[in-house]
């Protein structure tokens, strides 16, 4: 059974707040997706690895650490897009793969329309990032989609979270722990999150 951890961090619930308010305009709404992407993946990665490596300061040769493991952040297109910044503002020599995943308005089944990704997957740790899990379809299939190309170090990084998504993420990954900045109440009839913050995509990208 994977780990759920919701971050409870006050500066993350702060951030929450304004992407929740459906007047934040959709500047403030992508920097504060991003900024939130930057402090989850900060509280996130107290696990990795490091290794010792020498280093020359303006003093003298000491031995200090750095990361032994690639990252790879596996935005699902189009709103994880919004999370790649702020992360990549952490982790600045995390590589980036792409996966497309619509879900279609009626039968709420995600389809894939593009993979791309690098080679480091393999042995690489794997943020999968997608700011929404409502029915867990599009991160269950994105997960599938990187574990096919042979990753296997993989966490799922969300900002909002309900308990049918986790359930069915769960499910069919029980090797991947899941991350989110809110757990919230339920799903609505038409797959969206209730308190939620809307269309995540269209709120980023100024769509509809
Ligand atoms: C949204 C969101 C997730 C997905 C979550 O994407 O960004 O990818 O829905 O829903 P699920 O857990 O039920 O699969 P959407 O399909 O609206 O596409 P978009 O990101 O291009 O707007
Ligand atoms: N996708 C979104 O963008 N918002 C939701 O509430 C559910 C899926």
């Amino acid at each position: 059974m994977a780990k759920v951890t919701i971050l409870n961090h006050p500066l993350i619930d702060h951030k929450m707040t304004i992407i929740r308010d459906k007047n934040t305009n959709t500047k403030s709404f992508r920097e504060n997706v991003n900024e939130i992407g930057g402090l989850i993946t900060y509280e996130i990665t107290r696990d990795l690895p490091t290794k010792e490596v020498e280093v020359e300061t303006p003093i003298t040769k000491t031995i200090t650490r750095q990361l032994a493991k690639d990252v790879i952040i596996v935005p699902i297109l189009r709103a994880g897009l919004g999370m790649v910044d702020g992360i990549q503002m952490i982790i600045p020599t995390a590589k980036v793969g792409h996966v497309g995943m619509y879900r279609d308005e009626e039968t709420l089944e995600p389809h894939e329309y593009y993979a791309k990704f690098p080679n480091e997957i393999v042995d690489g740790t794997v943020l999968v990032v997608d700011p929404m899990l409502a029915t867990g379809g599009s991160a269950s299939a994105a997960i599938t989609a990187v574990k096919k190309r042979g990753a296997k170090d993989i966490r799922y990084v969300g900002l909002v979270g309900c308990p049918e998504g986790v359930e069915r993420l769960n499910a069919d990954h029980p090797d991947v722990d899941i991350y989110l900045a809110a757990m919230d109440e339920k799903l609505n009839d038409v797959g969206y999150i209730v308190p939620g913050l809307g269309d995540c995509g269209d709120r980023l990208f100024g769509t509809k």
